[in-house]
């Protein structure tokens, strides 16, 4: 892979992107919500659809010349009901977050309620947080994980929603690693007559290969990611069903984008396709393992994991009672410089700020993509620690990291 072609005209960021290149390559990735890519999808982004307005949806275009553009939009659509078994599904939103706007914008007005899991125990910003547009446009009440177990309390939920009598009830979080019941969420719902949208954004992935339990058919809306564990283009997905299909449709446009990013549609067509392979169900399920193993072999380091353990791609670590001096941005920092890549996260009952929070999170989409199994996932867990019993020790990172580069030689990426 290389960017001539960029080279010839920009220099500096031909320079940025083969860095960037070069760090992905070199590094670890474990970065909950990221992950590789295919040079399939890639290719698809990068096409000439780039150029092509196509505001509307696939037959009804309100330009010229979009056949090519309804073909892509066709296949993304079809690949996605046969990968999710929604009844109908928009492709468009440009992110996970611009899709959580078309459900409320489909359903909600201002001033509406939002019932939502808080940003600290895992939640999403644009699940009502105030410096988001859904805390700014719409009353919001959060519930907590449950702080012995870390897991929801849907007991509590249902309670919290009888007493606030949200519009919408939304489930599917950022930093829970643990298999969410969407039939629980759906009754405290239902007690309510509200709504009730289920955000996979991490999971897309893990539910459409059936390692995690799906969320259509209950929740009147999923929502996701198309660029985390499904390793599609990069973008937003909403699912529903035939009744919601007008109101979500024109929620997203013309009520919250113009013109749809048609490349990045032909990526989400070109990684769907690949998701409906069989090997993709191989993958999701490695990821899964692979999150066990990481978490298992901390626990064995002395390291205490929220919930004590998981059941999908991520494991959240709480670094209080075993690290009592060291913060999450102290351990992102250092593994950082030993070229392991992850995310200072809070942690339920979190005690420091946002900024500089208690824990890390651990995600295995992207390495076990690169071909990590459980032994290699060990190493890294054994990797990790090292670094966070000695953040402050250059000699330690740079050991570390000259293990990092036998691991990134033996899983090589984008050759
Ligand atoms: C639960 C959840 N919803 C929505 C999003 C937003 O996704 P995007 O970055 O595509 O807007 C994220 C991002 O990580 C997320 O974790």
């Amino acid at each position: 892979m290389d960017y001539e072609t960029v080279r010839s005209v920009d220099p500096e960021v031909a320079d940025a992107l083969d860095g960037e290149l070069d760090r992905q390559q070199n590094t670890l990735s474990m970065i909950a919500s990221e992950n590789h890519v295919s040079e399939a999808v890639l290719e698809a982004q990068g096409s000439t659809l780039t150029n092509k307005y196509a505001e509307g949806y696939p037959g009804k275009r309100y330009y010229a010349g979009c056949e090519n553009a309804d073909t892509v939009e066709e296949l993304a659509i079809e690949r996605a009901k046969d990968l999710w078994g929604a009844e109908h599904v928009n492709v468009q939103p440009h992110s996970g977050t611009q899709a959580n706007m078309g459900v409320y914008f489909a359903v909600l007005e201002p001033g509406d309620k939002i019932l939502s899991l808080d940003l600290t125990h895992g939640g999403h910003l644009s699940h009502g947080h105030p410096a988001n547009f859904a805390g700014k446009l719409y009353e919001v009440e959060q519930y907590e994980v449950d702080a012995e177990t870390g897991r929801i309390d849907y007991d509590a939920v249902r309670e919290r929603a009888e007493a606030f009598d949200p519009d919408i009830v939304v489930s599917g979080y950022s930093a829970y690693p643990r298999e969410v019941k969407w039939d629980r969420i759906q009754e405290a719902a239902d007690a309510v007559d509200a709504y009730h949208l289920a955000d996979i954004a991490h999971i897309t992935g893990l539910v459409a290969a059936d390692v995690h339990a799906s969320p259509v058919g209950i929740a009147d809306f999923v929502t996701g990611s198309t660029h985390k564990t499904i390793r599609a283009g990069r973008g937003g997905i909403i699912m529903t069903g035939e009744e919601f299909a007008d109101d979500v449709d024109s929620a997203v446009f013309p009520g919250g984008q113009g013109g749809p990013l048609m490349h990045n549609i032909a990526g989400k067509a070109v990684g769907f396709k690949e998701a409906l392979q069989p090997e993709f169900a191989e993958y999701a399920e490695q990821v899964v393992a692979n999150a066990k193993a990481i978490g298992e072999r901390l626990q064995e380091h002395g390291f205490t994991l929220v919930s004590g353990g998981t059941d999908t791609h991520l494991v959240l670590v709480d670094l209080r009672d075993s690290h009592p001096d060291v913060s999450g941005g102290d351990a992102e920092a250092a593994l950082e410089a030993a070229d392991i890549v992850l995310n200072a996260n809070t942690v339920p009952g979190e005690t420091r700020s946002a900024f500089d929070p208690s824990g890390i999170r651990i995600g295995t989409p992207a390495l076990t993509t690169r071909g990590f199994d459980e032994a290699a996932m060990e190493t890294v867990a054994d990797l990790i620690a090292r670094v966070v019993d000695n953040v402050d020790d250059e000699a330690v990172l740079s050991e570390v990291s000259a293990n990092v580069d036998r691991l990134t030689d033996e899983f090589p990426l984008y050759e």
